[in-house]
């Protein structure tokens, strides 16, 4: 069995950038389960189905086959055989796989490959779902959190900083949304498991939440 750290939270809490720091401090191997979800997402938007087209994206699941593999330690996602890790982080396919993500045959896809990703090696995966439904026996949980006005603003100079023009208040709205899509959906809603351990991140550095992590963990 591996060693198993859950980070769960909402949409630009920073889950991310901190796994990925923690993975490579402790030597665990990152799981980025948003970026699997976002590969199917780009399934259905490459066969043009729309969000509300429930039949469609169930029908769709059949012949979407999403892999990861890890190349020079970075995760990457293939669908179908092809590589489409570039892709991921569009606003289009990041809406599209919050929408298809509440639909039970898209998460019973998922969740399989999960599980099998933490069951041999030392993983921090991150979710919304990780410490309350994928992993609920993680040794480590931790519910990675902070306000939407300090979310929207990282995610806006994330895309200033790319040269992609945007608007904070409308990064703002969209975040809020999400995050009530994410947590109001009935199968595996985001939320803090009981025993996860409370961080908000909105006052605090990258440096000081890698800590707080990485001492949570053996
Ligand atoms: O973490 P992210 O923004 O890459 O995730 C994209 C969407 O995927 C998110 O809005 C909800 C969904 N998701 C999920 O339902 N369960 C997970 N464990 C991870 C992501």
């Amino acid at each position: 069995m591996g060693y198993n750290v859950a980070i769960d939270g909402p949409a630009g809490a920073g889950k991310s950038t901190i796994a990925k720091l923690v993975a490579k401090e402790k030597g665990y191997i990152y799981v980025d389960t948003g970026a699997m979800y976002r590969g199917l997402a780009i399934h259905f938007l490459e066969k043009a189905i729309v969000a509300g087209e429930t039949d469609k994206i169930v029908e769709a699941c059949k012949d979407a086959e999403v892999t990861i593999r890890y190349e020079e330690g970075a995760q990457q996602v293939y669908l179908n055989g092809r590589n489409i890790t570039a892709r991921l982080r569009e606003e289009a396919v990041g809406n599209m796989a919050s929408k298809s993500s509440v639909i039970p045959e898209v998460r019973a896809k998922l969740l399989e490959l999960q599980r099998e990703l933490a069951k041999e090696q030392d993983v921090i995966m991150d979710g919304r779902d990780i410490g309350t439904c994928v992993l609920p026996d993680a040794d480590v949980k931790v519910f990675l959190t902070a306000s939407v006005e300090t979310r929207a603003k990282r995610r806006y100079d994330e895309l200033t900083e790319k040269g992609v023009a945007c608007n904070l208040e409308e990064i703002a709205k969209d975040i809020k949304e999400r995050d009530e899509r994410d947590s109001t959906r009935e199968i595996a809603p985001l939320k803090k498991a009981e025993d996860a351990v409370l961080v908000d991140s909105s006052r605090m550095t990258i440096d000081e939440v890698v800590r707080t992590i990485v001492e949570l963990c053996r």
